[in-house]
């Protein structure tokens, strides 16, 4: 049987950390917006056929202008307002893709480095396991403080990994997490966390150390330097 992939990227974020007036999703990095280059992203995995993006409600109309070109020849895609938290835009995402797909792919439109490669392993390993992400050993080492910003221990790094996204899963196994979570009240920063709490186990993926999130302005160099190198390699 053929896997039916979808992706949901939520974009509805309002950037405070980066602080730049506007949805961080449309601030550009070398003439193109931050969703633009994860977007391009996922439209390079050909094996996905779907896409929903979720983007503040006031900036639907021009998301839409800016996607189309992009688009055009690719996967079936819609783009439509997100929720107050992240949490609450995947949620929209996932009942925009209904039963259309049999795995989702979430991928945060503030990480505009990642690789096609990095996604496409994601969900085939979901689509083989039921829930993968993406993930890269922690390189400090981590404290762990009281209230009064001081060292209670000292974390064994050897066992700590950062998750990043993409995070794939059985699009049945997200939505259960999902419905679960808002019947419960539970509220997590990533998917997984969700699926974890549902009781399923989530497989880890090396990801990338440049698949960094946009927070704050230095990143934005960052980012730059990163694609203009990898376009100066090709
Ligand atoms: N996000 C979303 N809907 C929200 C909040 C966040 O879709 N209501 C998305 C962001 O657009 C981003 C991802 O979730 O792609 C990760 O969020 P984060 O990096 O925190 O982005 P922002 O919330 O935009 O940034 P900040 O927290 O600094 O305001
Ligand atoms: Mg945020």
């Amino acid at each position: 049987m053929i896997t039916r992939i979808g992706a949901i990227v939520p974009a509805a974020g309002r950037g405070e950390r980066l602080g730049a007036g506007r949805p961080k999703a449309l601030v550009e990095i070398e003439g193109a917006p931050i969703l633009v280059h994860t977007v391009r992203a996922i439209r390079s995995v050909p094996e996905i056929g779907r896409l929903v993006i979720l983007v503040e409600p006031e900036a639907v109309e021009r998301a839409r202008q800016v996607l189309a070109p992009e688009l055009r020849g690719g996967p079936e895609w819609q783009c439509a307002g997100g929720g107050a938290d992240r949490q609450e835009s995947v949620w929209r995402g996932l009942q925009i893709l209904g039963g259309a797909v049999d795995v989702a792919v979430v991928h945060d439109a503030a990480r505009p480095l990642v690789s096609p490669a990095l996604i496409a392993e994601c969900a085939r390993v979901a689509a083989e396991r039921g829930a993968a992400i993406a993930a890269v050993p922690v390189t400090d080492t981590v404290k762990e403080l009281d209230a009064e910003g001081c060292v209670v221990q000292t974390l064994d790094r050897t066992r700590l990994w950062c998750a990043q996204t993409p995070q794939a899963f059985r699009f049945a196994l997200l939505q259960r997490a999902h419905e679960r979570a808002l019947r419960e009240g539970w509220r997590a920063t990533d998917d997984a966390a969700l699926v974890e709490r549902d009781g399923v186990r989530v497989w880890v993926v090396l990801g990338e150390r440049a698949n960094l999130k946009i927070t704050a302005p230095e990143d934005l160099a960052w980012a730059a330097w990163w694609l203009r190198s990898r376009r100066d390699l090709r």
